[in-house]
């Protein structure tokens, strides 16, 4: 299980988050909202040691892991923002590098599992990143998370600038992921496709939690959605 108490990270004078906990369990799905500048890559970039924690924790199955960067974070993974794919390499040679360090065996056993999932990727595998359409892209950056065999996956705007198809697929995989026991905390701009899949979601406001709940009770909830929308 993740679990924030109370995160605050700034850059120089810039509070960007101030007081954010949260906990996220295995297939368990939270969406985190906000609008631009509300927080909320930098609230991914903390668990995954990408910025300084100014203060407060990130627990992992109870271990103090602030700070930890990403490939020494065993059992998370992260979808970045704007999937920052190398672009002249191979989809095999960014699968490779999802894995970390594991034996050939671990890694071809990940590889076929991964690509299993993935089939419009098992076709390109010497193709460079770079010549990848969008949806191809986002599904490469998601098969590299996958690489990890994390149990949490962290994903920053999967579906930015994507078609709806391919957002639907998105979505398609993390529901499967989630059954199979990972958890998933979800960066999403599009609110309904967010509130849907989530079970919960947390409210970012200039880098304050200001809302969370149950995505079912925020249904319920008349301008909610409103209020996640900041109209
Ligand atoms: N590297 C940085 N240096 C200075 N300020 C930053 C940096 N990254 C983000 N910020 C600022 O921190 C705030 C939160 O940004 P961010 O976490 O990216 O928000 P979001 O992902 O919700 O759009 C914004 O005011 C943004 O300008
Ligand atoms: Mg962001």
């Amino acid at each position: 299980m993740l679990e924030l108490s109370n995160l605050c990270v700034r850059y120089g004078h810039i509070r960007a988050l101030e007081g954010v906990s949260l906990t996220l369990k295995a297939g368990e799905a939270l969406a985190v909202a906000g609008m631009n500048g509300a927080g909320k890559s930098s609230l991914v970039r903390a668990i995954c040691g990408l910025v300084p924690v100014r203060e407060g924790q990130v627990r992992l199955d109870g271990q103090a892991i602030t700070g930890r960067p990403l490939h020494r974070l065993e059992g998370v993974a992260l979808v970045p923002e704007g999937r920052v794919l190398a672009p002249s390499l191979s989809v095999s040679e960014t699968l490779w590098l999802g894995a970390g360090r594991v034996s050939a065996r671990t890694l071809a056993a990940r590889r076929d599992g991964v690509l299993a999932r993935f089939p419009e990727l098992a076709g390109r595998l010497t193709q460079r990143a770079g010549t990848l359409s969008g949806g191809e892209a986002t599904m490469l950056a998601l098969a590299r998370g996958l690489m990890a065999a994390p149990r949490i996956l962290i994903l920053d705007e999967p579906s930015l600038g994507l078609s709806p198809a391919a957002t639907a697929r998105v979505f398609d995989t993390l529901a499967e992921l989630r059954q199979d026991g990972i958890g998933v905390l979800i960066v999403e701009q599009n609110l309904h496709l967010a509130l849907g899949f989530a079970d919960r979601f947390l409210l970012l406001q200039h880098g304050r939690p200001v809302g969370e709940g149950s995505t079912a009770e925020a249904d319920r909830s008349a301008g909610l959605e409103e209020l996640l929308l900041g109209h």
